[in-house]
């Protein structure tokens, strides 16, 4: 063949070489495959680089090959506000307001899945509208004491419902093409020395009531991405963990997603390494205000990591299976060229921040039907600082620039308009700042009154109100609903029980709305006709109160955790477990789980303690009633299910909706049982007068326990009976079946 043919053929070959997409960017090859093509071409740096954060909140891509950076920023209540490259404070920017969406304590109290849905729909938006490719969230923590700096980020103290809250929302995030970075895996209950206590607890606690939440998260909902939490088990920090990491996540569950570490999670360059870290972020920070300057070649998986690789103390194995995780969460994310544009601030946004809040606030106590406000009402006096004060700012990392915050005074003022006159008075004063990491709530909460003298004013306007509505609990400052620390203690800070007691004895037209994340004491409540739970619910928690107050919403909220009467009946308290025992080192604090699986009304039903209010427990304007228990079978095999039917009746004179919840008690079992657990709820709407059957089925695993012996889960044959009712205390149907 002549010079001149061969150069013709390679030319050819060339243009044809040219012309054809290379794998890795070709959008009709399968993922994996282009995972790999992209992989080969990368170079021993271009690994290193998207294993690690490059700014606050980011991470390189591989601009040589087309890879985009790649953004991440937190939280679960909403994106926020943009930061400097390499400083906590905000950039000042104009464009980054957002919508606050309510906490997730607010969401799971909804007990209803499609809230659920339409908060990761609406929050995914708005990431992609803000250039996120990954949001810092949801929160998933078991709410195992209530002086939990973080609770308000997560979603109770049941692992079922957690479990079925958690998985819309990520689901519906992810089909936005925005990853979600379900957190902090594992057994980060509380935030006092949250990064070194080294949390002691049995299998049985762990895989019965800590892990279900993430389980479901992994396996149902896909996560694509888990964020390491700061504290260690079995002495061994949770961003990079041989057993929670590489055994439970990655073997077992059988993960295929990114684990990224909480901001300065890791901690040593061989276990970020070898023990299933993926993404290094935040390092030498503690992950809200300090932190070492532009150190991030200095990461762990950085520099060293290289170094170490080229002087032949590790293979690639490692790498390449982080960087596989890395390349398959940005054809998920960065590499997804169907990502819709996004939207910020939409009407849908607020309709859904209104509509979460308002099926999430639950009615605690209403005697004698003092609640919905009469519309008749000449005068209401409203109280308390919780009722302007901006909530959106402050709490830790979850802190929002939210576009609008409409407060309970406000919205109350709105809604009621001229044809009611509302006062107010301050009543206590408890924090008066508002601003966290450079967003300032600009308002100025100073008040040099006394405590006497607050409350003096506010019971004299209290005569001769139709309602004096007092909006008290907690707050987003240092030890109250806020990371980094617990509270001290259970009770209404800033002397609020006084003030109940003076507006008590004033008027008996007494309503208490406890704004927080968190259950508080409530000594006075036999003497306070109406209390509600209020949450923090975001830019539109004014307009979601008071359709409640009012009775334009009809409460339909139900707690998702138990109100203790006191720490006392708390069993990581009574235990005397909490916040732990430091070691001579005074570098880590072994705090030991002892009441094991026994938390919440798992604790309650053992002890036998009286809750101020139950798990499961909240009313509603109208009544409804639950009869008529069921089940298509009597007797369950192994493989199968059982379906239980109830009727449920609005017995009431308004529309509203009921949560049925289903329990199951083991009679008879090998190894020790709750009395019973939540396996299966269902929210049911029901206009005034309208009866509807509702069906809820249940599978073994509903039945079964986690076997210690056999690392797995075990149903014992033999007698259960299912309880259904509207609350862990009112469980008025029975019903025996037999697991053959
Ligand atoms: C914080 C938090 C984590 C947050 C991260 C980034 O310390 O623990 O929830 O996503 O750091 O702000």
């Amino acid at each position: 063949m002549n010079r001149k043919t061969v150069f013709v053929c390679l030319l050819a070959v060339g243009l044809q070489a040219m012309a054809q997409t290379p794998v890795y960017l070709d959008e009709s090859k399968p993922v994996e495959q282009r995972i790999e093509d992209a992989l080969k071409r990368m170079t021993l740096p271009e690994k290193i680089a998207v294993i690690h954060a490059q700014s606050k909140f980011s991470s390189a891509g591989v601009k040589r090959l087309g890879f985009p950076d790649f953004w991440t920023d937190d939280g679960p209540h909403g994106v926020r506000p943009d930061v400097l490259w390499d400083e906590w404070e905000q950039a000042g920017q104009t464009n980054d307001s957002c919508v606050a969406f309510p906490a997730l304590t607010c969401l799971a109290a909804t007990w209803n899945p499609e809230m659920s849905a339409l908060y990761g729909h609406a929050l995914g938006e708005e990431a992609l509208y803000r250039g996120k490719d990954m949001i810092l969230g949801p929160g998933v923590n078991i709410y195992r004491t209530p002086l939990g700096g973080r609770n308000f980020e997560y979603m109770g103290e049941d692992p079922y419902l957690a479990s079925r809250m958690v998985v819309p929302y990520i689901q519906q995030m992810q089909k936005l093409g925005v990853a979600s970075c379900v957190k902090h895996y594992c057994l980060n209950n509380d935030e006092e020395y949250r990064h070194q206590v080294n949390v002691i607890v049995s299998d049985r606690a762990l895989h019965e009531i800590y892990l279900p939440a993430f389980h479901a998260a992994i396996t149902e909902a896909g996560a694509w991405a888990i964020m390491g939490a700061y504290n260690l088990y079995k002495n061994e920090h949770n961003c990079h963990n041989s057993i929670t990491l590489n055994k439970i996540l990655k073997k077992d569950w059988k993960f295929d997603g990114v684990v990224v570490s909480d901001w300065g999670g890791a901690h040593e360059t061989d276990q970020a390494v070898k023990n299933g870290l993926d993404m290094e972020f935040g390092s030498w920070t503690n992950g809200l205000t300090e932190g070492a300057s532009n150190a991030y070649e200095s990461y762990h998986l950085a520099k060293p990591y290289e170094r170490a690789i080229q002087e032949g103390r590790y293979t690639t194995a490692e790498l390449d299976d982080k960087v596989r995780r890395v390349l398959r969460l940005f054809y998920r994310t960065t590499m997804n060229r169907q990502r819709p544009y996004g939207f910020l601030c939409s009407e849908s946004h607020y309709e859904t921040a209104r509509r979460v809040a308002g099926e999430g606030i639950v009615l605690l106590q209403n005697q004698g039907g003092l609640l919905p406000i009469r519309s008749d009402a000449k005068r209401i006096l409203v109280v308390g600082e919780n009722a302007i004060k901006m909530m959106t700012v402050g709490g830790g990392s979850s802190s929002l620039k939210a576009q609008h915050e409409i407060s309970p005074l406000d919205g109350l003022r709105q809604r009621l308009g001229n044809q009611v006159q509302v006062d107010y008075a301050r009543g206590y004063v408890g924090d008066a700042t508002g601003s966290y990491n450079g967003v300032t709530t600009g308002q100025n909460l100073n008040d040099n009154r006394s405590a006497d003298q607050l409350i003096a004013e506010a019971v004299e306007k209290a005569a001769g109100a139709d309602y004096v509505i007092l909006f008290g609990g907690l707050n987003k400052s240092d030890y109250q609903d806020c990371e980094g620390h617990d509270r001290k203690n259970m009770d209404l800070p800033y002397e609020q029980d006084r003030l109940v007691e003076a507006l008590a004895a004033a008027t008996k037209r007494l309503v208490y709305v406890n704004i927080s994340g968190n259950a508080v004491t409530m000594p006075w409540k036999s003497k306070v006709p109406a209390i509600v739970q209020g949450w923090f619910i975001g830019s539109e928690a004014g307009h979601a109160l008071a359709a409640v107050l009012t009775g334009d919403v009809n409460p339909s909220g139900k707690l998702p955790f138990t109100w203790p009467a006191s720490l006392q009946d708390v069993g990581a308290h009574a235990l005397d477990t909490y916040p732990g025992t430091w070691r001579a080192d005074k570098k880590v604090i072994d705090e030991e789980y002892k009441e094991g699986i026994y938390v919440g009304y798992r604790w309650v039903d053992k002890q036998k303690t009286r809750p101020t209010f139950a798990f499961g427990h909240g009313l509603s304007y109208t009544t409804f009633k639950i009869a008529n228990l069921r089940a298509d079978r009597t007797q369950m095999t192994s493989d199968g299910q059982i379906t239980f039917t109830v009727n449920v009746t609005n017995t009431g004179s308004c529309d509203g909706a009921e949560v049925v919840q289903l329990y199951v008690s083991d009679l008879k079992s090998s190894v020790d049982r709750p009395l019973k657990e939540l396996k299966a709820f269902q929210k049911v709407h029901l206009r005034a007068g309208e009866s509807k059957d509702v069906a809820l089925t249940i599978d073994k695993r509903a039945l079964s326990f986690w076997d210690e012996t056999t690392s797995d889960w075990k149903a014992e044959p033999g007698q259960f009976q299912a309880l259904v009712g509207n609350a862990s205390d009112n469980l008025p149907c029975k019903i025996k079946f037999t697991l053959q």
